[in-house]
C-alpha cells in the first residue's frame, strides 16, 4: 500500500540523515550522515511533522529500504525523524550519483575539469543523463505521494536539480523551493555541458517557486546562466551594485521565462553553536585532544585543516604550501606540525582515489625531507572521526581552508567557534564563507602556492590579543544563521 498524504513538509535529498550496517546477524545499525548539506538539515528534528525523502546509498541502505517497504524508516534509527528510504536500482543510482551528479554537475560547479582533454561527452554520457532523469523521477513520484495538498517541499543540492519541474507536473498545488548546496558555474564554463543538459538543470530548477543558495555571487552566476542558455529575463532589486560584484547592477532578486517567475534566494548556512560548543566538552574530545598534544609535541604551533579528501579542497596546494613555508621560513621547522584530517570521499571514483594517493605521497614526501627524529612535519589522518576534528579544531593555532571553490565551507565557521585560544583563518576567497569571514580572516587566492605559505607565516606569527579578537568576530559572523534559522528562513520564504 502506498504511503497516505500526510506530510505538510518534505525535504528532498540524495544523502539522508542515517545510513545502514547490516550486521551478520542480519540486524541493521544506522549511523548519522555526514556532510554540510546533513548538518544543515538536522535541525528540522522530529517535531517538524516534516517528512525526509532521501536515497539508499548502498547495499545495506537498500535492505532498510525494502525492509520500510513503502513507509517510513523506523523512528528509532532516525531520532525520531520520518524518513523515506528510496530503493533506487542499482545501475540508476550509480550512474545518476557517481557519473552525473558526482563527475559531472560538481565538476562544473567547482571548476574542476582539465579542460584540454575533460570533460567528453559520448554515448556513455546519454545512458548516464537518462539514468539521471529516471532517479530524479523516483524522487518526484515519492514526494508527490507523501505531500497534504500545498504542501511545501525543500529539494536539496545538484542530485536532484530536475525535481522541481517534475514535481511542479505531478502536483501543481505544491509550494517547491530548491537549495543549492555548491557553488553556481559562471556562464562559459557551465556551457561546457551539452545544450540541452545545461538548459535541461536550469528548466527543472526553475520549475519550483524559489531558488536558493548560499551567497549572493552563487545566485547571481545562477541567474546569469539562465539568461545565457535560456534567454531568459533576470529580475534585479532597485539598488546598483548590490551584490558588490562590480558591475553596477543591482543583485538578482528573480528569473522569469516563459511566463512563470522563480524567486532567488539566499541563506549563508552558519554553524550551529550550542550543539558544537557542548559537543566538544565531551570526555571522547578530550581523550583525542591529549594525544594530539602529545603527537604535535610541547611549545609547538599547529596548523590545522579538516577536509573530505575532495578536489575541490585544494589539499594538495595546502601542502605545498606549507613545504614552501619550511623551505622559506626555517625558523619554523620543528616548531610546527601541519595536522591534516583528509577523510575519504567517494572512493568509487577512480579520480578520487587517484588524489587521495597524491595527498598521501605529498605528506609523506614532506617528512622525509624535513622531518627529524623528533619532529614529524605533516601528521595526515585519513580516519574519519568527528570527535578528533573537534579535538584539533579545539587547539589549532592556524586553520587552512583553501578550496578552489566552495559552497560555503563549515570548517571555516566551525573552527572560531570551538577554538580555544583563538586561531588564525587563513581562507581562500574563493569559498562561499568567504563573503561572511573574510573581513578577519587571511585571505589567499588558492592557486597562489606562495601567497599561501606567506599567509601561514603571518598567521602563525600573529599575536595572541589579536588572534582572540578576530576568532572573537569570526565566531559571531560565524554562527549569524544556525541551521535551525536557516531552515526556518526557507520555510517562511515559500
Ligand atoms: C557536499 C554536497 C552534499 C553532499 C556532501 C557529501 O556538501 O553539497 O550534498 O552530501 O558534499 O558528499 P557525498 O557525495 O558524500 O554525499
Amino acid at each position: 500500500m502506498a504511503v497516505p498524504r500526510t506530510a505538510p513538509i518534505l525535504v528532498a535529498s540524495n544523502r539522508g540523515p542515517v545510513s545502514y550496517t547490516l550486521g551478520e546477524d542480519g540486524s541493521l545499525t544506522a549511523r548519522r550522515g555526514g556532510g554540510g548539506l546533513v548538518s544543515g538539515l538536522s535541525a528540522i528534528g522530529p517535531d517538524a511533522n516534516a517528512v525526509w525523502v532521501c536515497a539508499a546509498l548502498g547495499e545495506d541502505d537498500r535492505e532498510a529500504a525494502r525492509r520500510a517497504g513503502d513507509s517510513h524508516l523506523n523512528p528509532g534509527d532516525t531520532g525520531g525523524q520520518q524518513v523515506r528510504m528510496l530503493d533506487i536500482a542499482p545501475d540508476v543510482f550509480a550512474a545518476a550519483y557517481n557519473g552525473i551528479a558526482n563527475s559531472v554537475l560538481w565538476f562544473i560547479h567547482h571548476l574542476l575539469y582539465q579542460t584540454p582533454v575533460e570533460p567528453v561527452f559520448d554515448a556513455e554520457f546519454a545512458d548516464q543523463w537518462a539514468a539521471y532523469e529516471a532517479y530524479n523521477a523516483a524522487f518526484a513520484d515519492a514526494l508527490a505521494e507523501e505531500a497534504v495538498d500545498e504542501a511545501v517541499v525543500l529539494v536539496q543540492d545538484y542530485h536532484l536539480a530536475l525535481v522541481p519541474a517534475m514535481l511542479r507536473e505531478r502536483r501543481p498545488d505544491l509550494r517547491i523551493g530548491h537549495f543549492s548546496h555548491t557553488p553556481w558555474a559562471p556562464p562559459d564554463y557551465y556551457r561546457l555541458l551539452p545544450d540541452d543538459v545545461a538548459a535541461g538543470v536550469l528548466r527543472g530548477i526553475l520549475g519550483g517557486d524559489r531558488a536558493a543558495f548560499l551567497t549572493e555571487r552563487w545566485a547571481g552566476a545562477f541567474a546569469d546562466c539562465c539568461a545565457a542558455v535560456l534567454g531568459a529575463e533576470i529580475v534585479r532589486d532597485g539598488d546598483g551594485d548590490s551584490d558588490g560584484d562590480g558591475n553596477g547592477e543591482g543583485a538578482a532578486t528573480a528569473v522569469r521565462f516563459e511566463g512563470r517567475e522563480t524567486r532567488l534566494g539566499v541563506h549563508g548556512l552558519g554553524a550551529d553553536a550550542d550543539f558544537l560548543r557542548q559537543r566538544s566538552r565531551q570526555e571522547d574530545v578530550d581523550e583525542r585532544l591529549t594525544s594530539l598534544r602529545a603527537q604535535i609535541g610541547p611549545d609547538r604551533k599547529s596548523i590545522v585543516r579538516v577536509d573530505r579528501t575532495e578536489l575541490s579542497k585544494n589539499i594538495v596546494r595546502g601542502l605545498l604550501a606549507y613545504r614552501r613555508l619550511l623551505e622559506t621560513h626555517p625558523e619554523w621547522r620543528e616548531r610546527v606540525v601541519h595536522v591534516a584530517f583528509a577523510y575519504p570521499s567517494r572512493q568509487d571514483l577512480a579520480v578520487y582515489r587517484d588524489y587521495t594517493e597524491r595527498v598521501r605521497r605529498i605528506a609523506e614526501e614532506i617528512n622525509a625531507e624535513y622531518g627529524t627524529e623528533g619532529w614529524t612535519p605533516v601528521a595526515l589522518h585519513v580516519k574519519d572521526d568527528f570527535a578528533r576534528s573537534l579535538a584539533a579544531y579545539r587547539l589549532a593555532d592556524v586553520a587552512l581552508v583553501n578550496p578552489i571553490r566552495d559552497g560555503m565551507n563549515l570548517v571555516a565557521k566551525e573552527v572560531p567557534v570551538v577554538s580555544e585560544r583563538g586561531c588564525a583563518l587563513v581562507l581562500s576567497r574563493e569559498a562561499g564563507a568567504h563573503a561572511e569571514l573574510g573581513d578577519d580572516a587571511l585571505v589567499v587566492n588558492p592557486y597562489d602556492v606562495e601567497a599561501t605559505a606567506r599567509a601561514l607565516d603571518e598567521a602563525l606569527r600573529m599575536s595572541d590579543g589579536e588572534r582572540a579578537d578576530r576568532t572573537k568576530r569570526l565566531a559571531a559572523a560565524a554562527t549569524a544563521l544556525p541551521p535551525q534559522a536557516w531552515f526556518l528562513a526557507q520555510l517562511r520564504a515559500l
